[in-house]
């Protein structure tokens, strides 16, 4: 009863910003996002009678308490239900990469666990079965089960079994590339689900946005089809402005660039204009997601050197699906 699986993170090209249902997190929007193979979690779950209680070791650190417990605990109970089985569990996982500052650790998190505690659990579930686990987990998590350019389909049903990530496009489609540049290292103050439900209590322009997004994932859906990357990153840039200027509008506003973000978004408007074809995203956090071609990667990475507050560079290709792997953390 033992299993251990690794899950990419992934990027939104087109986010992910509120719930029509907080408890099976169903979202409000559909989004596409790129799996990325430079950030991973891998995870290790055993279910046994002799553990008298949930254990949970994240990065080697025991937790104990708090919001990540009680999340997996709950994530944990929704397996047994599903397997029929009761044995508490010792899980223990690690990312490569910083934890809560923005760069989607919960969604390759509760990928990674759902689909070793699945296992060890005993079940083979499919890939849509999984990511609707995983959303129950993190929304974003729905979509790092699967590799490559993945659609996280709204859904219409009011129990979501219809929303899922599927794949558009796999991970060899094209040389597209995000360049995650990380300015803060810090845990983030506003987390994705308070910042999002904040948003839709108190945003004047949350319609608005809701009323332009589909577009927005048509045109990336269409771009990443004809490989047609002035598309996909010019839409991308301008759907993470716009959710943005959301957050910044909610009350209290949620303001989550910092002076080095501010300076990336620049330099990357200067080096665009000057022939350097590259754009930016952001998510709920500090961090810059660098978009180009393969073939411009070293440029960037050279320019980047240049700009002040960087703490440090991960180079993303699209990445594989979520896998079950033999080598276990313990
Ligand atoms: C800004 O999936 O972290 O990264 O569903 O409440 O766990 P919960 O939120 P989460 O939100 C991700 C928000 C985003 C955009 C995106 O990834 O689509």
């Amino acid at each position: 009863m033992k299993a251990t699986a690794t899950a990419n993170a992934n990027i939104a090209l087109t986010k992910y910003w509120g719930k029509r249902d907080k408890k099976l997190m169903l979202p409000n929007n559909g989004s596409v996002s790129m799996t990325v193979d430079g950030m991973h979690t891998k995870t290790t779950v055993e279910f046994s009678p002799s553990y008298e209680k949930d254990i949970f070791i994240i990065n080697g650190k025991e937790i104990g308490e708090g919001n990540a417990y009680d999340k997996t605990v709950k994530h944990l109970d929704l397996i047994r239900e599903k397997a029929g089985i009761r044995e508490k569990a010792k899980v223990m996982t690690e990312n490569n990469f910083p934890t809560a500052a923005g760069l989607a650790s919960s969604a390759s998190g509760f990928a990674a666990i759902t689909l070793a505690a699945s296992k060890a659990a005993g079940m083979n579930l499919d890939k849509r079965e999984l990511s609707i686990i995983a959303r129950r987990g993190s929304g974003s998590a729905s979509r790092s089960i699967e590799g490559g350019f993945v659609e996280w389909q709204k859904g219409e049903k009011e129990d979501g079994s219809d929303s899922y990530g599927v794949q558009i496009a796999p991970p060899d489609h094209w040389g597209f590339r995000m360049i995650a540049v990380i300015t803060s290292t810090a845990q983030k103050k506003v987390k994705s689900t308070a910042g999002m439900a904040q948003t839709v209590d108190t945003c004047p322009y949350y319609k608005d946005w809701l009323a332009t997004v589909q577009g927005d994932i048509d045109a990336v859906k269409q771009g990443i089809a004809d490989k047609d990357f002035t598309r996909v990153g010019s839409t991308a840039e301008y759907n993470a402005l716009k959710m943005h200027a959301t957050m910044i509008t909610t009350k209290p506003p949620i303001i989550y660039w910092n002076d080095a973000t501010m300076r990336i978004m620049h330099s990357v408007m200067g080096w665009r204009d000057s022939g350097l074809e590259s754009y930016f995203t952001m998510d709920a956090g500090p961090q810059v997601k660098i978009m180009c071609l393969e073939k411009d990667v070293g440029e960037i990475t050279k320019r980047l050197k240049d700009i002040e507050g960087i703490e440090d560079v991960v180079l993303c290709k699209p990445g594989e699906a979520a896998r079950l792997v033999d080598d276990h953390l313990f």
